[in-house]
Order: C-alpha cells, then sequence, then structure tokens
C-alpha cells in the first residue's frame, strides 16, 4: 500500500483531489488531514466517506507535535499539500492568520516529511498547491511562465509565495524530492461562496446585489476545479522532481463580462426574463492592491504531460450552476451563522 496525504481535503479545490485520487487509485490509503475551518466541509465528502482506502483526520498543520506524530504513524510516501487560508480579501483584514497557516503550517508539513524522508527517501515526493497569484499582477499583455519573477501583492499571494520558496528551499538544501504547481482561479462545484462565482450564484438565487469591485475590468483565467484536480494527479504521478507547472484554463474574462455572463445563464435556469439578474449588478469600493490581470501559460504541462483543460468554460459554468440549483441546503448550510457577520463587514 502506498500512504498518501493530502492537507485540506475538505477544502474547495481538495475535496476534488481527494476524490479523484481515493476513485482512481483503490490501492493507494488516501489520508485527508483538515483542521475545518469556516472553508472546511465534510458534506464535500459525503459520497466517498465510506470508501475503504479513505481516512479523515481532523487536525491542524500548524500543530508540529501532532503532525510529527502523524507522518511517524503512517510514514507517508506523498503528501499534497492544498491546506491554506485562501482568500485575499480575508487575508486584507487578517494578514497574521495567513502568515501563520500558509507560510507556517507548510514549513511543519516540510519539516516532517523530511525527517521521514531522511529515513528513507525511495519513491517519495511533497506536492505543493499553489498559485499564480504569486507572480503580481500582469498588465494588458503577456502571460505568466514558469519563470515569471514573483512579485506577490496581497498579504494571502505573499504568504503562498514564501511558502512556495521554503518548498524549494528544502529542495535545495535538503535535496528532498517536490513538485510545485501554480494554478488560475478555479471554480465549480463546492466553492465557498466568499470568492467571486459561488457569491454572486448564491446572491443572484437570493435576488441580492452583486457587489463588483472598481470598474469592474480586473481580468482572470478561470479554470474548471475538476481539471485542476486531473493536472495535480498528472504532476504528482509524472511531474519531475524540482520543477514547476503553471496550470490554467487559457480562459480569460474580465470580471463584468464574466458577471454578465453568469446573469444570462442564471436568468435561464431560475426561468426569469432576460435582463432580472443583471439589474443587480453593483459597482462598489475596489479592494485595496488589486491585481488587475492573471493569466497564465500552461504550454509546459501541456508538453510535458499532455494536460489540457476538458471542459469548455460555457459547460463548466454549466456545471457549476446545476450543480448550486441542486444543493440548495449546502448552500444554506455554508452561508448560515459566520457567514452572515463575514458578508456584512466585507460589504456594508
Ligand atoms: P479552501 O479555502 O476552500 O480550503 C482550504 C482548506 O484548508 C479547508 O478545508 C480548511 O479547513 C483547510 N485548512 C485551513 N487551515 C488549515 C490548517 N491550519 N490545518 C489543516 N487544514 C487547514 O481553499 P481552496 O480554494 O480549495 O484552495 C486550496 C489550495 O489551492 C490552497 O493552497 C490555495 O492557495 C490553492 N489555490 C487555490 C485556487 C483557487 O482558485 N481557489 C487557485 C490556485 C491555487
Ligand atoms: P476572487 O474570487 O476573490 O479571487 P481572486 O481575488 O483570488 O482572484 O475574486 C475574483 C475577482 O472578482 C477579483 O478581481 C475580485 C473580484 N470580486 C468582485 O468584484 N466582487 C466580489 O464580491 C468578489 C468576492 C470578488
Amino acid at each position: 500500500m502506498i500512504n498518501i496525504l493530502i492537507t485540506g481535503g475538505a477544502g474547495f479545490i481538495g475535496s476534488h483531489v481527494v476524490r479523484q485520487f481515493v476513485i482512481k487509485y483503490p490501492d493507494y490509503r488516501i489520508f485527508n488531514l483538515d483542521v475545518l475551518t469556516y472553508a472546511g466541509n465534510l458534506e464535500n465528502l459525503k459520497d466517498i466517506e465510506d470508501a475503504l482506502n479513505y481516512t479523515f483526520i481532523k487536525g491542524d498543520i500548524t500543530d508540529e507535535k501532532f503532525v510529527n506524530a502523524l507522518f511517524k504513524e503512517h510514514k507517508f510516501d506523498g503528501v499534497i499539500h492544498l491546506a491554506a487560508e485562501s482568500h485575499v480579501d480575508r487575508s486584507i483584514k487578517d494578514p497574521l492568520a495567513f502568515a501563520k497557516t500558509n507560510i507556517l503550517g507548510t514549513m511543519v508539513l516540510l519539516n516532517a516529511f523530511k525527517n521521514l524522508w531522511q529515513e528513507n527517501w525511495i519513491g517519495k515526493r511533497f506536492y505543493h498547491v499553489s498559485t499564480d497569484e504569486v507572480y503580481g499582477s500582469l498588465g494588458k499583455a503577456g502571460l505568466f511562465t514558469e519563470t515569471t519573477a514573483y512579485d506577490p501583492n496581497s498579504p494571502y499571494s505573499a504568504s503562498k509565495a514564501s511558502s512556495d520558496h521554503f518548498v524549494r528551499a528544502y529542495g535545495e538544501t535538503y535535496g528532498m524530492p517536490y513538485v510545485i504547481s501554480n494554478c488560475s482561479n478555479n471554480y465549480g462545484p463546492n466553492h465557498f461562496p466568499e470568492k467571486l462565482i459561488p457569491l454572486f450564484i448564491n446572491n443572484i438565487i437570493n435576488n441580492k446585489a452583486l457587489p463588483v469591485y472598481g470598474d469592474g475590468l480586473f481580468t482572470r483565467d478561470w479554470l474548471y476545479v475538476k481539471d485542476h484536480a486531473i493536472a495535480i494527479d498528472l504532476a504528482f504521478h509524472e511531474g519531475k522532481d524540482s520543477e514547476t507547472y503553471n496550470i490554467g484554463g487559457f480562459n480569460e474574462w474580465t470580471n463584468i463580462d464574466l458577471v454578465k455572463l453568469l446573469c444570462g445563464l442564471m436568468d435561464a435556469k431560475l426561468q426569469r426574463p432576460a435582463g432580472t439578474s443583471e439589474k443587480l449588478i453593483t459597482y462598489v469600493k475596489d479592494r485595496p492592491g488589486h491585481d488587475l490581470r492573471y493569466a497564465i501559460d500552461a504550454s509546459k504541462i501541456n508538453k510535458e504531460l499532455g494536460w489540457s483543460p476538458s471542459v469548455t468554460f460555457e459547460e463548466g459554468l454549466e456545471k457549476t450552476i446545476d450543480w448550486y440549483l441542486n444543493n440548495k441546503t449546502w448552500l444554506v448550510n455554508v452561508t448560515s451563522g459566520n457567514y452572515q457577520e463575514y458578508y456584512k463587514s466585507q460589504y456594508n
């Protein structure tokens, strides 16, 4: 048996990665380590929670004693590290929480893995899941490649950039085998409704204002979450040690164009007259330090590992909207309680 630790597996992307591995690799034991913050939700994994090769462990990646004991007990062959604080707006309000989880938490895992790896190096790999936001902001032209200089602008992206540097440093200093991937904005089922697409879907359902930051001309490159999970699976198994792979959707949208597309699709799904949801668009104060544009050049993972997105944006958005409309209880559960306080402090 091969023991794989996936951190942050109860979150948005992590739950899709856990499902991908549990189903595709019945001869691996998949351990999901997650502390279940506001963003972690075991409902995301209901369909596979009884699988024989799956174990959930509730715990904090910043708890060094606990993490070391866990690694000693299970002697993980591979780690796929996704656990993080992941929302830019929250990082502006509470940057220290991001430094703690994203930097210190990653270091605790790296250390624990280094100790194991030094005992027995055969077949081991640390896979670090990161973001294109580490590269900072693009102007109107150009794409992020694997050699673009790091230039993070938000506390979130600075903490992710720092964690990437520590992963590289462990590779350089101790020879520890690692792979890093930097991915563009994901969307899809199970996305917590604090990020643009699920927040706007939820607000359209509830006839609430759609708060577009600034002039709405900020650009993001969107990728369907299941395609990200497939890319992680591929790069974890077939990527080269000490390499970085950029993952993206070749799919750039300004926020306002994306919101208008979403409004049109939602009107059709909800059988409301065309133009109903667009009336909810409200321009609000811009996010401080707002990055103008992200866009990934994913040609390396395409050429070297044969990966490309399998779902078009129109297909992916439709699947996403259908998921939210068919999972209203999930949406109601995650938007009750603390979410309401977050929403008030962010948007009122
Ligand atoms: P998410 O916020 O939905 O989930 C994060 C998960 O990590 C949650 O389940 C949470 O409970 C868990 N977690 C947080 N702190 C923890 C701790 N101290 N110990 C253990 N578990 C903890 O995030 P996501 O959007 O799924 O992102 C996952 C990873 O992918 C992150 O590392 C993020 O930086 C990266 N990423 C995200 C995107 C995106 O568009 N969402 C794009 C590129 C990369
Ligand atoms: P988000 O989903 O938070 O992802 P990121 O900031 O990591 O790219 O935001 C995507 C884009 O949408 C970003 O340009 C900010 C913008 N945005 C809004 O205009 N209004 C909102 O309420 C949110 C959450 C985001």
